[in-house]
């Protein structure tokens, strides 16, 4: 992996491996499925990474405490705070609390009004994986007709953002639960990124041919034939649409593991630019 080899040349140079520290709150299957999955990756690069696990009876001054401890931490470049957060949490006042230098998410709205302005400092892992699987596809994004169909703050709104930037000059239209006719909007697209959360919205109908399909969607659904009792299926339906589209990503393996590269990425960044580290 690049990330591997930039890691080795930082530490070559006397550095210290880059330090991350990811706190997670509860014990949500899916969130610590993803934590494990970064931990290993990091651990593969040459990153010092370490999970912070507390019960989801936390309280909000409890976890802002932790996190200002970690700010003010020379020795911790990027602090991740896995989400979703349990109800009695506002989760955009631990957001907030992250010191923006160490944001590896890029979630603070530092450095999210940083990206929508074209200077970004830290680009959310699943916008910027996005993005690079794009770009060494060879799939021409400018001029292109871009659709993104959802509107968080982790995915839709910042790739829509990256996507109508002057790096790469598609034509975006964003489209999410209360547009009136997704498939008007869905059909029109050179480039086609489902970020909703629903198994297999998007049919085969709704897709031009020779379309790419990027595929956000992690999504259980039962499956009696799995040990487990579950498999993970996107918001598209891949085996109807993958025959239409030109390239199109699968689930699991598609955008996942780019997104912890670039989470990796970030967080290398993130001790690279750091005011204080060594
Ligand atoms: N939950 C789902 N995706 C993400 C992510 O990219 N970062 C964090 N912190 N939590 C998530």
């Amino acid at each position: 992996m690049e990330v591997q080899a930039d890691v080795s040349s930082w530490t070559a140079a006397g550095h210290r491996p880059p330090c991350l520290r990811v706190i997670l709150v509860g014990d949500h299957p899916a969130s610590a499925s993803y934590v494990r999955g970064k931990r290993k990756a990091a651990a593969e690069v040459g990153i010092d990474s370490e999970t912070l696990r507390r019960p989801d009876t936390i309280t909000q001054d409890e976890l802002l405490a932790l996190i200002g401890e970690l700010n003010a931490d020379d020795a911790v470049d990027g602090i991740l705070v896995q989400l979703p957060l349990p109800e009695h949490i506002d989760a955009d006042a631990v957001i907030e609390a992250v010191d923006p230098a160490k944001d590896v998410d890029g979630f603070h709205p530092e450095n999210t009004g940083r990206l929508f302005i074209g200077a970004p400092r830290f680009i959310p892992a699943t916008p910027f994986g996005i993005m690079e699987l794009l770009r060494r596809s060879d799939v021409v994004i400018e001029g292109a007709e871009a659709v993104v169909v959802g509107r968080s703050n982790i995915v839709g709104k910042p790739i829509a953002s990256l996507l109508g930037q002057r790096d790469a000059n598609a034509t975006v239209t964003l489209c999410h639960s209360r547009t009136r006719d997704l498939a008007l909007h869905t059909r029109r697209a050179d480039i086609l990124i489902a970020a909703v959360g629903r198994p297999n919205l998007i049919t085969a109908e709704m897709v031009k041919t020779g379309v790419t399909v990027i595929d956000v969607g992690i999504n259980r659904v039962d499956d009696a034939s799995r040990e487990r009792g579950y498999r993970l299926v996107g918001d598209v339906d891949f085996e109807q649409v993958a025959p239409k589209a030109a390239r199109i990503t699968p689930v699991p393996g598609g955008v996942g593991p780019m997104t912890i590269a670039m989470l990796l990425r970030n967080t290398l960044t993130a001790a690279q630019t750091s005011p204080v580290a060594t």
